[in-house]
């Protein structure tokens, strides 16, 4: 049976050194590290993940601010806050809430947020700059993972790792950082061709596609490590990853749950990522 690789447990010990750095900085006189967070209509996956990211701001004694436009907001708004949050000195990370409404062009907002507080890294220069390995921020998800894979000692150097899923917030980063940790990284997608012979060459294998149960027993390898980004949802409500966790526990040699695998490490890194942006900006 695999060990199982507990994000909860990681993510609060990361929060608990965020905490403490922020109370040196208080105590020192220093500025707080702020965060903004923009959301605009009334998603209700949105509505939690943005009440969630307050509650952590506050857990570890950050400032948060939260912008909560309606739906019919024009784009023009959307970016004439963006810039004046870009200036404002007590903020020093900007995070927008996606999926905007159709008529806001996401990725002008994105381009129009500072690099230096683009705390999702998103931003073509931040993107640019973890391709070349020189950059400041990671993308909260895939950096979380690599915390989870550091705690439980597991080092990609020389292994096969595969990545299921290819989008520029999950897939795409997660490859180039395992890359950057000496694994030997394939990326498969949607239209990949024989899925589960590539999945099981998998030392290290990260399925994030967003699909329930794609990634069955059958297509993991003896031993090898799965971690599960995959957020859907049962029939009866409840969250569940790409992995059929209960047939691939029995195989896997660690493996991540969902709920309490890497979704708390996405939580933590944005603020680790906003403890940096504000570091930065001294
Ligand atoms: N919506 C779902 N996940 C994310 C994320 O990581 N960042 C932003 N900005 N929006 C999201």
């Amino acid at each position: 049976m695999a060990q199982i690789i507990d994000g909860k447990l990681v993510s609060s010990k990361i929060k608990e050194e965020i905490k403490l750095e922020i109370k040196n900085i208080k105590k020192s006189g220093g500025q707080i590290p702020g965060l903004a967070v923009v959301i605009v209509g009334d998603d209700p996956a949105s509505k939690v993940y943005v009440r969630n990211k307050r509650k952590d701001c506050e857990e570890v004694g950050m400032y948060s601010e939260e912008y909560a436009l309606p739906e019919n907001t024009s784009q023009e708004e959307a970016l004439e806050l963006v810039k004046k949050l870009n200036d404002k000195s007590d903020i020093h990370g900007i995070l927008v809430q996606s999926p905007l409404p159709k008529h806001i062009d996401e990725n002008l907002i994105v381009e129009n947020i500072s690099p230096s507080k683009d705390v999702d890294a998103f931003h073509p220069q931040n993107v640019g700059r973890i391709t070349i390995g020189r950059y400041s921020f990671l993308p909260c998800t895939p950096a979380g993972v690599m915390e989870l894979l550091k705690y439980y000692n597991i080092d990609p150097c020389g292994k096969e790792c595969v990545v299921v899923g290819r989008s520029n917030i999950v897939g795409k980063p997660q490859a180039l950082m395992l890359l950057q940790a000496n694994g030997t990284v394939t990326i498969c997608h949607s239209k990949t061709v024989g899925l589960g012979n590539i999945t099981k060459r998998a030392d290290i294998l990260v399925a994030a596609i967003g699909k329930r149960n794609i990634i069955t027993a059958d297509m993991v390898k003896e031993g090898a490590v799965v971690i599960d980004v995959g957020m859907n949802k049962k029939d009866d409500g409840k969250l569940c990853g790409d992995v059929d966790f209960a047939e691939v526990e029995k195989i896997a040699s660690y493996i991540t749950p969902v709920p309490g695998g890497v979704g708390p490490m996405t939580r933590t890194m944005l603020l680790k990522n906003t403890l940096t942006a504000a570091k930065m900006g001294k």
